[in-house]
Parts: C-alpha cells; sequence; structure tokens
C-alpha cells in the first residue's frame, strides 16, 4: 500500500511541476538516448540548445552514423565529457550495422551499445517503449537514498543492490518511463544536493532521512 501512495503522490506532483524539456515532446528512443548521454555530466538548462542543433542536424541515428567524428565533435563544442560524443557516433554505426538503423527494443542489446550503461538503457527504454525497467542515476540514487534513509556509501556494491532493489519494487506494471521520469524530476528540482526544500516534497511524510534529520548527510560522501 505504501508503494501505491508513492507513485500516486510522485505522479501528481509531477503533472503540476513537471519542466517542459525539448526531449520530453517525442518518445523517439533515439531522441531519448541523446537527451540521457548529453544530461550526464551537464546541467538541463546548458544541454537545451545543444539538444536542439544536434537533432536538427542529425534526426535519425542513420544520419549520426553517416555523419563524420569531426561534424559530431563540433556540435558537442562547449559541452566538455567528449568521449560521450565519440561513443555516441560509434553506438550509431552500430545500430545501422547491426539493427538496421533500428533503435534497438532489447535491454542487453541497449547494453551492449557504446556508452550505454545500465541507467541509461533503463531510462531509454522505460520512457521510449515503457518497459519496466529501474533507473539509478545522480538525482534518483539521492532521492531514494533518503527516502530509505541508506547510510551506508551509495557507491558500495551492497548499497548499489539495496538502491536497485528499491528503484525497481517501486514501479508500475505500466507507466515506468512516467515514474522514472517524475522521480528524477523530483530529485532535480525538491531533493536537491545540499538544503533540499522537504516542505514541499509529496513525499516528505514517509521519508527515512527528514524523519531522522539527516537529509543533509544521505548520501553519504564518496570516498576517492
Ligand atoms: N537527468 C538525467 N536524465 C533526466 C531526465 N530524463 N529528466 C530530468 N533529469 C534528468
Amino acid at each position: 500500500a505504501w508503494r501505491s501512495r508513492l507513485r500516486r503522490r510522485l505522479l501528481q506532483w509531477f503533472e503540476t511541476n513537471s519542466r517542459t524539456l525539448p526531449w520530453r515532446q517525442s518518445r523517439d528512443p533515439y531522441r531519448v538516448w541523446i537527451s540521457e548521454i548529453m544530461l550526464q555530466q551537464t546541467q538541463v538548462a546548458t544541454v537545451i540548445p545543444y539538444f536542439e542543433r544536434f537533432t536538427e542536424s542529425f534526426p535519425t541515428v542513420a544520419e549520426l552514423a553517416a555523419a563524420s567524428e569531426q561534424e559530431v565533435l563540433r556540435h558537442w563544442e562547449g559541452l566538455g565529457y567528449y568521449r560521450r560524443a565519440r561513443q555516441m557516433h560509434a553506438a550509431a554505426q552500430k545500430i545501422v550495422e547491426e539493427h538496421d538503423g533500428e533503435f534497438p527494443e532489447q535491454f542487453a542489446d541497449v547494453l551492449a551499445l557504446p556508452g550505454i550503461g545500465r541507467y541509461t538503457a533503463g531510462a531509454i527504454l522505460s520512457i521510449s517503449r515503457d518497459h519496466r525497467l529501474p533507473v539509478v542515476e545522480a538525482n534518483t540514487l539521492r532521492l531514494y537514498s533518503r527516502l530509505i534513509g541508506l547510510r551506508s556509501p551509495p557507491t558500495i556494491a551492497a548499497s548499489q543492490r539495496v538502491l536497485w532493489e528499491f528503484a525497481e519494487s517501486i514501479l508500475p506494471q505500466r507507466g515506468s518511463g512516467h515514474l522514472n521520469q517524475a522521480a528524477m524530476e523530483l530529485g532535480s528540482l525538491v531533493c536537491t544536493p545540499r538544503s533540499p526544500t522537504c516542505d514541499t516534497c509529496p513525499l516528505a511524510a514517509g521519508c527515512v532521512a527528514r524523519e531522522m534529520g539527516l537529509q543533509e548527510s544521505i548520501p553519504g560522501k564518496v570516498k576517492k
């Protein structure tokens, strides 16, 4: 029962608080893919114009694959972490060669593409095809760690297991992509790294970190 309550509150919040973002205008897996890669190390506001230019110049996987690496990198100039662009380009060529230019449907095939890990594959397939796949990235890692009061460092294997399992456990039978996006949005806008605004959080009532006054110290610092 707490799960359906959590889902209901989260989705209700998302309905009135979600930002209109260019990659939310379509469920084309190619466009979702580009947005998720760009968002990995870069803020939403910075990503928007890059996303617009990139999808305008390369509207399909095939057109990205056919472009020169130099041309692709030119569209990435200023975003940094250029390895992301090189890997996207290589992945587009692999999609053309192995999947006829159609973005793959199978989780294992998506995971096998350069630059795509468990979180990115889950985000793309849940958002574009509504596969029931969890997403643990920076925003949801923080949100879920606080909700369950996870006090061990989030990067250790035991924490990762708990986080991915929790992320999966709250997914509905239908609408996982929507729920994942709502959770990422809540993490990004409300459950922020510093000074989270618990007063406006739809999930504050069931949040263990908040209950214990630990919302500022969870997730713990990662030792380097
Ligand atoms: N960060 C990474 N992916 C995101 C998404 N789909 N929505 C909001 N923030 C994100």
